[in-house]
Order: C-alpha cells, then sequence, then structure tokens
C-alpha cells in the first residue's frame, strides 16, 4: 500500500499556471476522480472507521455551515496516488478576493506548491500566500518556478525567484524550500526530468513531492474526536487522527471541556491493536473508564491546554467590512463559541514587506495580530502546538457570514488581573432609593432625525414626574470623554462601545438614561443592549427620511456634506444600518414631537418602566 497520505495546497498568483500545473500531474498519474473522493468521505463516516487523513480541520468545518448558506467555496480538492505515496491536493484560487479559500486550503495542507511565473517573478499575492500558508502551520513550501519556456529556460530568473522566496520563508520561521524549474505547459520537470534545462540536477515535481518529508510539530499528543463508535461494533470507541505527538496505550488523557480523564486502554487499526500510534495516524481508541464525549471534542495528554478568556492571535481578515477595535464578533474554536470582542490590533503585517505596523482596523485579507477579551474562557493553545484548538474562525454577529480566520499566538487565563468589585450597595439598592426602574433609552437615526429633540422632551416629562434621568447626546460627549475620536467608521465603533458602557454605569447607579447618538452600526447596538439586563433596554428608532433630514439641516451639516467639506457623513457616504425590530419607532413625519415623546412615555408605561 501507498505511504501515508500527503495533504498539498497548491497556491500562488493567479495566472502563474497552476490549473495547467495540476491537470499535467493529475493526467500524468491517472488521477482518482473528485467523486470518488467525496465516496470514500461518504463511506469513511457510513463504515464508521476514519480513512486517514479524510478529516476536516476546523476552519473547513467551520465554513461547512456558510457553504450550506449558499455561498460558495471555490477550494477544489483532488485526490491522487503514485506507488510511493498518496495525495489530496487542495486547488487554493490565485486572485485576491479569494485569499479566504486560500486560508481554508492552506489549514489543512502540510505542504504548499507555491507558484511563480519565471517570466513576471515573484508578486505580492505570491508573498501573501506564502504568508498565510506559514501562519496556518505549513512548514514545507515547493517553489514550482513555472513557465521557463518563456525565459529561454535560462538559470538566473529561476534563481532570482528562489532568492527571493527562501529570504522571505526564512522571515516567516525557517520553513523547508524546494525549488524545481518547469514549464507546466509541455510537462518539463513535473512528472518526468526536462531535457531542456541542463543546469538543473534537482527532483521532478512529483519526485519532490513524493520525498518531502512534512514538518510536523512534535509537542504533546492531541486527538480531535471525529465518530464515537457505537457499543454494537463490540467496543465503544472514539475515532480520529493522532496530532501534535505519538499516542501509546496507558496515556492518560484529559477531556479538558469536561474537567475528566480516562487512560488510553487500546488502540484499534484496521490491522489490529497497535501499542503507539504516531502524529497522522487515524486510529480508533478505547479507553479505560466510560467519560462523556462527543464527536468535536479534543483529547489531551499532558501538558493539557490552556483555559483562558483572553487571546492574542494572528488574523487573516475576509470581509469587505474590516475588522474594528471594539466590536464583538462570534468566535469557533474547537466546539466552543463564545463572543470575542476586540480589544486590541497591535499591528498588521503587510505581506509585501513583511514590515509590522499599528493600525485601528483590518480591511479585506490584510493579516494583523489582534487580541480578544472572550465572554467566558475556552480550552485553547497556541497554533504552533496544535491545530485543532489553536485555530479559530470568526463569524459576523449579524451576516453569520465567516469573516475572519485566526491563528493563536498566546493565551492568558484570567479575566486581567482586575477583579470585579461586589459591591454592598447594587442597581436594585440604588434605584430602589429613587422609586424607579433603570432603563436605557436608546434613540438612534440619522442626524436631524430628530433624537435630541425627542429624547429631551421625554427627560422633561420623566423628570416632572419625579423620576431620575441623564442624558448622553452624541453632540455633547464628543467633546468631552470621546473628544478623541473623529467619524471614520473604527471611531464610531468606538464611539458606540464607550456610550454602551457608560449607560451600563448609570443603569447600575439606578437612573433611567436617555442615550442620543445616529449608533449606525447593529453591531455596536446590539451590544449595548447586551451590556444591560433583559427588559432594561429600549431601541427607539427615530425615522425619518434622508431627504426630510437633508431639508431640515438643522446645522447646515448635509449642505456642507453635499458640497464635499465633510467627508464620512451619515447617509451620504456613509452607511447607517436601521433597526429590525426596535422598541419604538417613531415616524417624524407623521406627528409632532411632543406627541412622539408622548408616544414614548405611553410605551415606558406600558412596559412597567414608569407608573
Ligand atoms: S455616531 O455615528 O458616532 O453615532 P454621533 O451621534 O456621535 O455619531 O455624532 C453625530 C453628530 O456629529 C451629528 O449629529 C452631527 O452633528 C455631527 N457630525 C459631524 N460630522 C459628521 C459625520 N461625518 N457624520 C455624521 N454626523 C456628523
Amino acid at each position: 500500500m501507498a505511504e501515508r497520505l500527503l495533504r498539498v495546497l497548491a497556491c500562488g498568483s493567479v495566472d502563474d499556471g497552476k490549473s495547467t500545473l495540476i491537470g499535467r500531474l493529475l493526467f500524468e498519474c491517472g488521477a482518482v476522480q473528485e467523486d470518488v473522493l467525496a465516496e470514500l468521505e461518504s463511506a469513511s463516516r457510513r463504515f464508521g472507521t476514519v480513512a486517514e487523513g479524510l478529516d476536516f480541520a476546523l476552519l473547513v468545518d467551520g465554513l461547512a455551515a456558510e457553504r450550506e448558506q449558499g455561498v460558495t467555496i471555490d477550494v477544489a480538492y483532488r485526490y491522487f496516488e503514485t506507488p510511493r505515496r498518496r495525495f489530496i491536493l487542495a486547488d487554493a484560487p490565485g486572485h485576491e478576493q479569494y485569499t479566504r479559500n486560500m486560508a481554508t486550503g492552506a489549514s489543512t495542507a502540510e505542504v504548499a506548491v507555491l507558484l511563480v511565473d519565471a517570466s513576471k517573478g515573484v508578486l505580492a499575492q505570491t508573498r501573501r500566500h506564502a504568508a498565510i500558508a506559514a501562519l496556518l502551520g505549513v512548514r514545507e513550501v515547493v517553489l514550482a518556478v513555472n513557465k521557463m519556456d518563456l525565459v529561454g529556460f535560462a538559470e538566473a530568473p529561476f534563481t532570482a525567484a528562489v532568492a527571493e522566496i527562501r529570504a522571505l520563508l526564512a522571515r516567516l520561521g525557517g520553513l523547508g524550500l524546494t525549488a524545481i524549474p518547469l514549464t507546466a505547459r509541455d510537462g518539463d520537470n513535473v512528472v518526468a526530468p526536462s531535457a531542456r534545462m541542463g543546469w538543473y540536477a534537482g527532483p521532478t515535481l512529483l519526485a519532490a513531492l513524493e520525498q518531502v518529508t512534512p514538518g510536523t510539530v512534535a509537542g504533546p499528543a492531541r486527538f480531535p474526536v471525529q465518530l464515537v463508535q457505537r457499543p454494537d461494533a463490540g467496543f465503544r470507541g472514539y475515532a480520529g487522527t493522532v496530532r501534535g505527538g505519538p499516542l501509546a496505550v496507558g496515556t492518560r488523557l484529559a477531556h479538558p471541556a469536561a474537567g475528566t480523564t480516562a487512560c488510553v486502554a487500546r488502540i484499534v487499526t484496521m490491522d489490529g491493536d497497535i501499542a503507539t500510534a504516531a502524529p497522522g495516524q487515524a486510529v480508533t481508541l478505547v479507553l479505560d473508564r466510560e467519560i462523556d464525549i462527543s464527536r468535536g471534542d479534543v483529547l489531551a495528554a499532558d501538558p493539557p491546554p490552556a483555559t483562558a478568556d483572553r487571546i492574542a492571535a494572528r488574523v487573516v481578515w475576509m470581509d469587505t467590512t474590516p475588522l474594528y477595535r471594539g466590536r464583538a464578533y462570534l468566535m469557533m474554536q474547537g466546539t466552543s463559541l463564545v463572543i470575542a470582542t476586540v480589544t486590541e490590533i497591535t499591528n498588521r503585517l503587510d505581506p509585501a514587506t513583511l514590515t509590522e505596523e499599528p493600525v485601528r482596523e483590518l480591511a479585506l485579507n490584510e493579516i494583523g495580530t489582534v487580541s480578544f477579551s472572550l465572554s467566558r474562557p475556552i480550552v485553547c493553545e497556541a497554533y504552533a502546538a496544535s491545530r485543532e484548538l489553536g485555530g479559530f474562525i470568526l463569524i459576523d454577529r449579524m451576516s453569520r457570514n465567516t469573516v475572519g480566520a485566526g491563528m493563536i499566538t498566546e493565551t492568558l487565563a484570567g479575566r486581567r488581573a482586575v477583579q470585579w468589585h461586589r459591591l454592598a450597595v447594587d442597581k436594585a439598592a440604588r434605584a430602589a432609593l429613587k422609586g424607579q426602574r433603570p432603563a436605557v433609552l436608546w434613540f438612534t437615526g440619522l442626524s436631524g432625525a430628530g433624537k435630541s429633540t425627542i429624547a429631551n422632551l421625554v427627560e422633561k416629562r420623566l423628570h416632572a414626574q419625579g423620576l431620575h434621568t441623564m442624558v448622553l447626546d452624541g453632540d455633547n460627549v464628543r467633546h468631552g470623554l470621546n473628544s478623541d475620536l473623529g467619524f471614520s467608521e473604527a471611531d464610531r465603533v468606538e464611539n458606540i462601545r464607550r456610550i454602551a458602557e457608560v449607560s451600563r454605569l448609570f443603569v447600575e447607579a439606578g437612573l433611567i438614561v436617555l442615550v442620543s447618538f445616529i449608533s449606525p452600526y447593529r453591531a455596536e447596538r446590539m451590544l449595548a443592549r447586551e451590556r444591560v439586563g433583559p427588559g432594561e433596554f429600549i431601541e427607539v428608532f427615530v425615522d425619518t427620511p434622508i431627504e426630510e433630514c437633508r431639508r431640515r439641516d438643522p446645522k447646515g451639516l448635509y449642505a456642507r456634506a453635499d458640497a464635499g467639506q465633510i467627508r464620512n457623513f451619515t447617509g451620504i457616504d456613509a452607511p447607517y444600518e436601521p433597526p429590525l425590530h426596535p422598541e419604538i419607532r417613531l415616524r417624524t413625519l407623521d406627528a409632532p414631537a411632543e406627541d412622539l415623546a408622548e408616544q414614548v412615555v405611553a410605551e415606558l408605561r406600558r412596559r412597567g418602566v414608569v407608573g
């Protein structure tokens, strides 16, 4: 039987000849078609034996959810084999807009075939792909310098490309490199050695792929459970592929998520029981006692992974809306799903120059170091130690799209060093003294919609009833607490995040808080809602069409924005995301402000916030 399966990622810039190369490779190896791969896979699931290497890593699993929503992920997986080895080749598209797909392919690959067009040399996208592959844990690169015919089969362009990539890989952490000059179209050095490049004495592409030993991380064993075999198979077994380090009978495994442990009693393979399983080997484990384990759980040998609620990670951003400091995302890591708030973007890696610079946001296809604060602790470790526990994806909380992939670089246990102080006098006590129920009335809408006008009238009415209130108004707060912030998306996210925190404090003080900010993003309004108790957040959508705001233009800002004097103006060249389910919707065209304020107070009465 052929040696174990090698997972290969083919990547590089568009037009460097990747399809031709893959076509050539598959053709000459008499490749098994993709539908056969699919069949193998489904068979492995049906029969309960997990064919080696046919597991799909975290990222691919996560993206599967997205696929179900009809978003195409164009990573084609192709299977082929030679008498020496079996291969799964992930074909990642070269266009910059498909960087996310490239990352998907790289998340499971052991070796990357990086294509370069000899006539064009190393391009920005080549460097980007090399960087992503390295970040995702690929330790071996086979550089295919293609289209050698276009440079007259000369050695110099080849040597130049190799030197550049060698320097790049050294800076990315010392990845292994084999370089091959070839012409995929004619088959030179793909499977058969070329007679046209006498100066080259190295292996062909296929020979290189057959020989390469993918660098494995030698660490403690990790065992992601892919399948729980029912006792009717004769025993309860857990099928999966050993990762990290070798796993022997007798090893104590922790189930960190559950806080339980058990020892390996048997390691079962299709060829019978074995004493030790090597990393990359697919086996079924039988444990010495029953513990509760489900598909997706990770069993870990000593030392166990960390439990952390703060992490730092390398993030590849994949969405047209940038990642912002202060914004919260869903993080899927291992089998955990948590809310992760961006606390810091330490720097952004420029893949072209590999220099780093501090930033406030990460745009599409950018790579940066990001710190997150998590809604609860998760079992995790550095990606360098474990792809299973160190990799995650970020999901937008509104669209549910996968927007980023991350590799943990650092885990920090304990919610900062700061403890939450338990205070003797609490929200309920403070509110009781005032004889009221605290709440946030969150007015959102375009500039000039009438938010502040109505909020003021509501406050007057509440105040007259003897209620304790506080108004937070965008224009005012921007003079003090938020005087460092402008109107970029990143600044507005931070603006609203701070106001969400301040209104939470006022609610803790037992007050009725009236917040009047454009607050254009659903994500941050959701954050504000989550900062206070159920029923305490009342979103008031001041619904005024932009034509009417422009007609009113109380501060003359629309005129200035139209004249191009103010940029990023909400509703003109900056977005406004109207609430989908506001507690109160005020159509200001239909009634005067006094009536609308009365509507709000009536609704507060109906909700029992005021008497
Ligand atoms: S928010 O978008 O970050 O919530 P905020 O409510 O604090 O905005 O401030 C909006 C007020 O700032 C507007 O009412 C207007 O007076 C003023 N302003 C100045 N520049 C802009 C701009 N580019 N877009 C919107 N409002 C602006």
